[in-house]
Parts: C-alpha cells; sequence; structure tokens
C-alpha cells in the first residue's frame, strides 16, 4: 500500500483540499460506477431515465462502499491528522444530472454549517471530508469548485472574533469579510478522490455537459 507523498500533504495544507488521482483501483472504480446507475435505476444510454429530482440518495450496493479501500481510510487518517476511521456502511451519492441552463460560477459554502443542525466552529465539526467521483468530469460538467487556501483565511477570521463566528452557521455567513482566491473547477476521473478540509470554502456546480456527474460524498 502506497501512503500520501510529503508534497500531497503538504498541498493540502496550503490549499485545504486534495484531489488524489487514481485512488479506488479501476476495477473497483468501474463497478462503483455501474452500481451507481442500478441503485438510481437509470440507464447510462437512455437520458430520458435520468431523473434529475434524485441529486441526493443513500444506498447500501457493497459494489460502491467498496470505494472506501484501506488505502482510502489511512488517506483519510493522514490529512485528518486521527486514526481510527472506520469504512462507511452506505454510500451517501451526491449525483449531478445535466440542465439546459447556463453555466454560471457557484458562491462558496462550507459544510455542517446548517443553523438548526448547531455545529461550532471549535473544535472542528467534523475531521475531513471527501467526495469520491464515479465517471469523468468534463469542465462544466457538474465538477466540484474550490476555493484554493480559503480555509486558512475562514480559519483566522474565526480566530479574531471567536463571539461572532461561534457556530459555523455565522461563519458561513462572512464570505464578504474575507477576500478569496480565484476559484478552481475541479475536473477529476473516474476513481478520483477530493479530501477537503472542514473549512475549505466549495461549492456544487451546474452540469452543463451530456453525462450525469456520479459521486459519493464521505466525513469523518
Ligand atoms: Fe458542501
Amino acid at each position: 500500500m502506497i501512503g500520501l507523498t510529503d508534497e500531497q500533504r503538504n498541498s493540502y495544507e496550503e490549499n485545504g483540499y486534495l484531489l488524489v488521482s487514481g485512488l479506488i483501483p479501476e476495477a473497483v472504480a468501474e463497478a462503483a460506477e455501474a452500481a451507481m446507475w442500478r441503485c438510481i435505476g437509470a440507464d447510462p444510454n437512455d437520458p430520458e431515465t435520468w431523473n434529475v429530482s434524485k441529486n441526493h440518495q443513500v444506498f447500501d450496493s457493497p459494489e460502491l462502499v467498496a470505494c472506501y479501500t484501506l488505502e482510502f481510510i489511512r488517506a483519510a487518517e493522514t490529512l485528518a491528522g486521527e486514526e481510527g476511521f472506520k469504512p462507511p456502511a452506505k454510500a451517501y451519492a451526491i449525483n449531478v444530472f445535466p440542465t439546459d441552463a447556463e453555466w454560471t460560477r457557484p458562491g462558496p459554502h462550507i459544510d455542517h454549517a446548517i443553523k438548526d443542525h448547531g455545529h461550532k466552529t471549535f473544535p472542528r465539526a467534523f475531521r475531513v471530508a471527501t467526495m469520491t467521483f464515479l465517471n469523468d468530469v468534463p469542465p462544466y460538467g457538474g465538477g466540484t469548485v474550490v476555493w484554493p487556501g480559503g480555509h486558512r483565511q475562514l480559519e483566522a477570521l474565526a480566530k479574531s472574533d471567536p463571539e461572532t463566528y461561534e457556530m459555523m452557521y455565522d461563519l458561513n455567513r462572512a464570505w464578504d469579510k474575507i477576500d478569496l482566491d480565484d476559484p478552481v473547477e475541479l475536473t477529476p476521473k473516474r476513481g478520483d478522490v477530493l479530501f477537503y478540509h472542514y473549512l475549505c470554502p466549495h461549492a456544487g456546480s451546474k452540469n452543463v455537459s451530456d453525462r450525469p456527474r456520479l459521486a459519493m460524498n464521505m466525513k469523518w
């Protein structure tokens, strides 16, 4: 098993995210993509069967959870700086179906920032988040958009005024208080995994390609 390189770990620290290409073995990723199509009840060759209302769904398909290999778990633990992560029993699908609308740059958000959920900013609301991509994503094809270094800006802001930004909900509304760098639209391949920090500003984006974007989210 090959662990993450120093360069990859440094990149995660600096940018607040890391896309690891080909982390999922090809045969596992291929089986997972086929399973996702079955789970969503859609035929890859028949757009009439693509149900755009079903973006977020939970499945217990063994082929999907097989993506969470030991190597995957170890990488998540390394980046989070904690051990003992368990592989999930279910897959949380976030699929983005094609739209006829025009592609527009999305605004950022952080996860775990729903008011009623009451997540605090410190200690961290979760340790690390992941997106596992089950098919190739072209530009404007629904790839995740990330703001490099934004996690550090948010952390500095939160520490500058712990009272105001005690809750993730309030930090997620403070975008006018920081000056984010230009965002990066990721265009991952099947079997790639995006790891992102709990303060990484990110967004889903519209898929104006002709294929659904198939992926799973998992957080520890
Ligand atoms: Fe998110």
